[in-house]
């Protein structure tokens, strides 16, 4: 059997981990990911039968959502209160492999959490997350949350309407609206670890692959990694472009007009009623 250490998506995984470090979008333990794995990329590198320990799903709180849709399917997250930095250097401490058992109230480790970890505490607005994103794109295999400075540093300074958020950031880089013509779904500040931020992030995931976490970080779907921290990537730059020139006089824009050129000659679908 292949060693997991030597897996594909488990280096990917953690030089994720370690590039949003280093971009300091994952201060302490601020950020976790989780990639639903394939059925084989698991049995290459790991017995499906040999089931390490049982977490349950939520530990204190009682698990009020639906995570049936997801029965059975494996995922590669990140460990609560384990930092990012740490991710790439001591993987089987920092990272587990879970499968969500029959039950929809527990999780069979089958790899990882080697000092008794367990999955991030967002781990029910992932799931509802992931749910939510294959209902509208069964390719999708990736959820992602961080506290990117740009991004963080907009929302107290810009209102949280949807519309003008995603506007605004188009206009910062001339490929923002190619990158996430879809927009970007925003929630007002609510607590975090919670059914109820899982509940609402998932219902903005069926519309939009990034959700901003008003005053506390971002959510980002794709299906990879690559893509997923991608679209973060995109949105801090133009977010870093916005601080660095709101509070200035401005000579140039981005108009309407060039970026409904850059969709035609993208070819993609640009969020109705956002471009006049
Ligand atoms: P965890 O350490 O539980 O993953 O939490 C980090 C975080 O960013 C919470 O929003
Ligand atoms: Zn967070």
């Amino acid at each position: 059997m292949k060693d997991i250490l030597e897996s594909k998506f488990l280096k990917e995984f953690c030089l994720t981990a370690d590039n949003m470090y280093r971009l300091g979008w994952d201060e302490r333990n601020g950020g976790n990911i989780s990639l639903l794995l394939k059925d084989d990329e698991v049995k290459e590198c790991l017995d499906v039968n040999k089931v390490k320990r049982v977490i349950p799903l939520m530990g204190v709180h009682a698990v009020d959502f639906d995570i049936t849709p997801l029965i059975g399917k494996c995922f590669l997250v990140t460990g609560t209160g384990k930092y990012f930095k740490n991710v790439l250097r001591e993987p089987s401490v920092n990272l587990g492999v879970v499968r969500i058992r029959e039950d929809g109230k527990s999780l069979d480790l089958l790899w990882g959490f080697e000092d008794g970890g367990r999955p991030t505490s967002e781990f029910p607005a992932h799931m509802m997350s992931h749910i939510a994103r294959l209902s509208v794109d069964p390719e999708n295999r990736v959820v992602m949350h961080c506290h990117p400075t740009y991004t963080l540093a907009m929302n107290f300074v810009h209102p949280l309407d949807e519309k003008l958020f995603a506007k605004d950031l188009w206009r910062m880089c001339t490929e923002c609206v190619v990158v996430f013509p879809d927009g970007i779904g925003v929630l007002p500040w609510m607590l975090c670890g919670t059914t109820e931020i899982g509940k609402a992030t998932a219902e903005k995931m069926k519309e939009y692959r990034l959700v901003v976490w008003a005053m506390h970080g971002i959510y980002g779907a794709g299906k990879d990694l690559d893509e997923t921290f991608g679209l973060i990537e995109t949105v801090e730059k133009a977010a870093q472009i916005y601080m660095l020139t709101f509070d200035k006089p401005q000579c140039n824009t981005i108009t309407d007009e060039a970026m409904k050129q850059l969709v035609d000659l993208f070819g993609v679908k640009v969020k109705d009623g956002y471009l006049d």
